[in-house]
């Protein structure tokens, strides 16, 4: 791809947090390279008009052959900027969920987000610049009942994010963790989760989340939780037994605590 501005590459561009993530880079100076599952043509419309370039790549990130088709597409195009977003959650009891699509999410959420930053960190680390923006989750600090194996990816990619960014201090490239809360995009919907507390009460804006996501990036910090409510749920999560975080998520994720019945 040809550009004469810094590019930015963001996965999960076709909705929510990562659309928003996507128009702040084209906002901010960047041409980017989109990825997600499905027609990002509302995304692309919404990047131009803003006076950037943007190339757009349907696949999915959950496999190699997604990876693969995404770093093609960069081809030997210098990566200024990765917001590795692509995500998705999946609710009710464990022993009740579809394994497959269980295994998706970890494939997606930790598989697919691990391969594409091997690739792309390799080669900011060898150009001596970068930044690397994840979505992770307030949600990795807590377990997540009715909602485990997502909550259990979100923890992982919390953790991972932290010693990534030790390991490439002295680098050039900075790596940093966006958190966010409960936000209003098609999340909680894709993840059968209309029927609970968390996923009918009202929700973050996801442009301001990624506003605050973007610029934590662009000044290099480490992570960036968004929203004061959250900052405090985080800071009692660290102080509070797992089993009352535990049962806290319960009621806020167990089928049937729709605050619309
Ligand atoms: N919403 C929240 O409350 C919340 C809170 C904390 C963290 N997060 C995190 O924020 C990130 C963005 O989620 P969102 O809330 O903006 O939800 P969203 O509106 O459902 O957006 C998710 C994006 O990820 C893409 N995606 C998911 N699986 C993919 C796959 N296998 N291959 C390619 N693209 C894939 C989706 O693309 P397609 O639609 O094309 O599949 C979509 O663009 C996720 O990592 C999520 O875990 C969300």
């Amino acid at each position: 791809m040809e550009t004469a501005r810094p590019l930015a590459v963001v996965t999960g561009a076709s909705s929510g947090i990562g659309l928003e993530l996507a128009l702040q880079c084209a906002s901010n100076g960047f041409d980017l390279v989109i990825a997600s599952d499905r027609s990002q043509t509302e995304a692309e419309r919404e990047i131009r008009a803003r006076g950037a370039k943007v190339r757009s790549v349907i696949t999915d990130l959950g496999t190699e052959e997604g990876i693969q088709q995404l770093v093609g597409a960069i081809g030997g195009t210098r990566v200024d900027a990765l917001l590795a977003n692509a995500g998705q959650g999946l609710g009710k009891a464990f022993l009740d969920q579809d394994f497959a699509a269980l295994r998706r999410i970890v494939d997606t959420n930790i598989t697919g987000t691990l391969a594409l930053i091997h690739r792309i960190g390799r080669t900011m680390r060898d150009q001596g610049a970068g930044r690397i923006l994840i979505t992770g989750s307030i949600a990795g600090f807590m377990p997540g009942t009715f909602q485990a194996v997502y909550n259990g990816t979100k923890a992982f990619i919390d953790s991972f994010s932290w010693a990534l960014r030790n390991e490439l201090q002295d680098t050039g490239v900075t790596v940093t963790c966006l958190m966010p809360g409960a936000t209003e995009t098609e999340f909680f919907k894709r993840a059968d989760m209309t029927d609970t507390k968390v996923g009918s009460q009202e929700k973050a804006d996801p442009a301001a989340v990624a506003r605050v996501g973007f610029k934590a990036m662009m000044d290099g910090e480490g992570d960036v939780i968004a929203g004061f409510k959250n900052k405090l749920m985080a800071a009692a999560a660290h102080v509070t037994p797992a089993s009352v975080l535990a049962e806290q998520h319960r009621k806020m994720a167990e089928p049937g605590t729709s605050e619309r019945h």
